[in-house]
C-alpha cells in the first residue's frame, strides 16, 4: 500500500496561510455581481459552472446578480488528485446555449488549459455570446491564450484550497482560501 497517497497525506489545514479571508471573498464577489449586472443589463444571462470548483463561488455571486439568470452547470476535470495537471481535460455536460448570452463561472484560471478547453466546446454551440469569470488568476508563466473577462483575485503561484478549490476532494467546505504550500 502506497502510505504517501494524496488521500492518506495527513495536513493540519488551520495551521496553514490564509490567503484570502472570508470577509475579502463576500466584498470582491458582491462588486463582480454588480458590475455583470451592469454589463449585461436588459439581457438574460446563463451562468455556466464549472463542477466542482466553481460550485460556492457561483452561489455566492448569482445572489449578487440584479438580471434574469439562468443557472447550469457542465464537469470538467484535470488534476486527479495531484498538486499539478494531468494535461488531459475531460468535459461532461447536457447544455444547449446556441444563441445565449452565457457566462462561464470557473473557481481558478491556472494553466488556462480547462478554459480553453470549456471556451472552444461551448463556441461550438454558436452562443451569442460567450465569456468567463474566474475567481482566482493564478500567475505563471506560459500561460494558455484565453480571456478571462471578469477576475475575482490575483494570485501567487501557490496551491491554494477552500472555497470550492480542493485538494484531492479535501478542503472544499473553507469559508476562506488556505494555501497548502
Ligand atoms: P488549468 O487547466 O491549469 O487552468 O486548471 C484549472 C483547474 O485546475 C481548476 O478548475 C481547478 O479545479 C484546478 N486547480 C488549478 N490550480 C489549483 C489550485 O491551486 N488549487 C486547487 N485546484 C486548482
Amino acid at each position: 500500500m502506497n502510505t504517501s497517497s494524496a488521500n492518506e497525506e495527513k495536513i493540519d489545514i488551520f495551521s496553514k496561510e490564509v490567503l484570502i479571508s472570508r470577509e475579502e471573498i463576500y466584498s470582491r464577489v458582491e462588486q463582480l455581481g454588480h458590475e455583470i449586472s451592469a454589463d449585461y443589463q436588459g439581457r438574460e444571462l446563463h451562468l455556466v459552472g464549472v463542477l466542482n470548483g466553481a460550485f460556492m463561488f457561483l452561489a455566492d455571486l448569482v445572489r449578487h446578480l440584479s438580471i434574469p439568470c439562468h443557472i447550469c452547470f457542465m464537469h470538467a476535470s484535470s488534476y486527479k488528485d495531484q498538486r499539478v495537471s494531468s494535461g488531459e481535460v475531460i468535459l461532461m455536460h447536457n447544455l444547449d446555449l446556441s444563441g445565449k448570452d452565457v457566462l462561464v463561472v470557473e473557481d481558478i484560471f491556472d494553466t488556462g488549459l480547462t478554459l480553453k478547453h470549456i471556451s472552444e466546446d461551448l463556441q461550438l454551440q454558436k452562443p451569442n455570446s460567450l465569456e468567463i469569470c474566474a475567481l482566482l488568476n493564478k500567475k505563471i508563466p506560459d500561460k494558455v491564450q484565453v480571456e478571462v473577462k471578469y477576475i475575482g483575485f490575483e494570485i501567487e503561484d501557490r496551491f491554494v484550497v477552500g472555497y470550492g478549490l480542493d485538494y484531492a476532494e479535501k478542503y472544499r467546505e473553507l469559508p476562506h482560501i488556505t494555501c497548502l504550500d
